[in-house]
């Protein structure tokens, strides 16, 4: 089974641009064609938040067009640049909810691997919340007696990473009952896949492989001081390629390029003069 995770797209109304420099919409199509021209296809796609830039139906409304040439299934849960409503409106079949809940917290088992997504908008909020009720729902997920493997999907990872303008905006509540339920269940739940950071990021975390892909359209910059200032880069447009092995129960991280990368490419020295 392949899950293609495609994440923090920001796309703007009227394909405006982030930063005045991103060409948001225009990443995403590149990351649609990408996915489309996998061989083999992706079994689905993961989309994990930070859908728009503002949520705005005319942004969802701009995603949904370019998402017409996007033939594998997908879904969707939202990030902190996303609002629930609008999101839902334009995208109800991969947004589910059950009925009389407000969360996008929802299981997917049309696959080898049962996906289950975790909604941690905190609305207007930079950092995440997971409720009581939504960390009682997953408890019951989990422990439903069915050993089927599975992996979580969330947009605020629940981790610090070392980049101090993005761990000021983490999961802010809810991430030790979270650590604590995986943990629990770490025979079945196979990773954690985030996004949020706009970097490709694995470690270890409540027993479980947890993973932070990288954005569709831009990325954060690598920067570990404690006072390091909110800094994005043009480093290339990227996904996660997930390739799980049913017979061998292991789940295998791919990361991919989006777009063409045709050298040469330049290398500079330390006095700042082209070397190649
Ligand atoms: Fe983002
Ligand atoms: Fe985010």
């Amino acid at each position: 089974m392949l899950i293609a995770q495609l994440t923090d797209l920001h796309v703007g109304a009227g394909r405006r641009l982030a930063y005045r420099k991103v060409d948001t919409a225009r990443a995403l199509e590149n990351a649609v064609a990408h996915v489309e021209a996998m061989m083999p296809r992706p079994d689905v796609v993961l989309f994990t938040g930070d859908i728009g830039d503002l949520g705005t139906p005319d942004e969802y409304a701009l995603v949904a067009e370019i998402l017409k040439s996007l033939t594998i299934p997908y879904f969707m849960v939202p990030g902190n640049h996303d609002r629930r409503g609008p999101l839902r409106a334009a995208f109800a079949d991969a947004t589910p909810v059950a009925p009389g809940r407000d969360f996008v917290n929802y299981v997917v088992d049309d696959f080898d691997l049962r996906l289950i997504a975790l909604d941690t908008l905190d609305e207007g909020k930079p950092g995440g919340v997971l409720q009581a009720e939504q960390l009682k729902w997953l408890r019951s997920v989990l422990a439903d007696g069915d050993q089927k493997p599975s992996v979580i999907f969330m947009h605020h990872p629940p981790i610090v990473t070392g980049i101090a303008h993005m761990d000021a905006q983490k999961l802010e509540t809810g991430a030790d009952e979270l650590a604590a339920i995986v943990s629990d269940h770490r025979d079945k739940v196979q990773a954690v896949l985030c996004g949020h950071v706009h970097r490709p990021i694995h470690t270890i975390w409540a027993g479980v492989p947890l993973i932070i892909g990288p954005s569709v359209a831009h990325q954060v910059a690598l920067d570990l001081r404690e006072d390091g200032p909110s800094a994005f880069v043009m480093e290339p447009p990227a996904m996660h390629l997930y390739v799980w092995d049913t017979d061998q129960k292991s789940l295998m991280t791919h990361l991919a390029y989006i777009d063409r990368f045709d050298g040469p490419h330049p290398f500079f020295g330390a006095d700042g003069k082209l070397i190649v």
